[in-house]
């Protein structure tokens, strides 16, 4: 049962201790009584949860998933706690998604998943398996910059740029289905992305110059 680490306050795990591996193997880490309790904020937590001693993979708590990411396919073992936003980040070092709030709230963590924009932080890695995933990073092609990419650039809708691929990404999925918005459209497809810099007008603009040029 997940409690709350006394030393990181992180939700932690609590592990029954296993005959011939708990104690005697990790001793340093925090034992309390029979039980070894342990968060991702323990010293050596990644290194000694990717080992073969790992009591999760001992008792199957690791998933397999495989999805593709930008055209490339990836297998990994995780646990079933991970978010999608911290699998890209943390796991793939695909970066360029950024985590804001972590509580559904800015959209800096919007990514494509099977067309459809949509906020990582809310996903759970494993409901992406078997699904097509884009990034930011798989959005210019041969080296050219995406027209909403082009757009950012060209109208200064960027300044700090924390919020830029969220709000991209948003916009990819948007434009997908409505070509030719309003201004009024656009506004209402950026409300659940925020953004602390810029004032959102030149994202309009940005917004408006992709839309334009996609048309042709
Ligand atoms: S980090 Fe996902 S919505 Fe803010
Ligand atoms: S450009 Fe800084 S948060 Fe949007």
């Amino acid at each position: 049962m997940p409690s709350i680490c006394r030393y990181y306050s992180k939700r932690s795990f609590i592990i029954p201790s296993v005959p011939g591996f708990g104690t005697k193997l990790i001793p340093k880490w925090d034992l309390h009584g029979s039980v070894l309790e342990l968060c991702g904020f323990h010293p050596g937590f990644k290194y000694w949860s990717r080992g073969a001693l790992n009591p999760l993979r001992k008792y199957d708590m690791l998933v397999d998933i495989s999805l593709s990411i930008n055209g490339t396919r990836y297998s990994n073992s995780i646990e079933p706690r991970t978010l999608l936003v911290h699998y890209l980040r943390d796991t793939l070092g695909l970066t360029g998604t950024h985590e804001g709030c972590d509580t559904s709230q800015c959209g800096a963590c919007t990514v494509i998943i099977d067309g459809r924009s949509a906020k990582s932080c809310t996903v759970l890695a494993v409901q992406a398996d078997g699904t097509d995933v884009m990034t930011i990073e798989g959005l210019a092609q041969n080296g050219e910059y995406h027209p909403l990419q082009e757009g950012f650039w060209q109208e200064h809708g960027l300044q700090c740029g924390f919020c830029t691929p969220g709000m991209i990404m948003v916009l990819h999925d948007f434009l997908s289905q409505t070509p030719h918005p309003t201004e009024e459209q656009i506004r209402t497809a950026l409300a659940g992305n925020i953004c602390r810099c810029t004032g959102y007008n030149n994202i309009v603009k940005a917004a408006q110059y992709a839309a334009n040029k996609m048309s042709g």
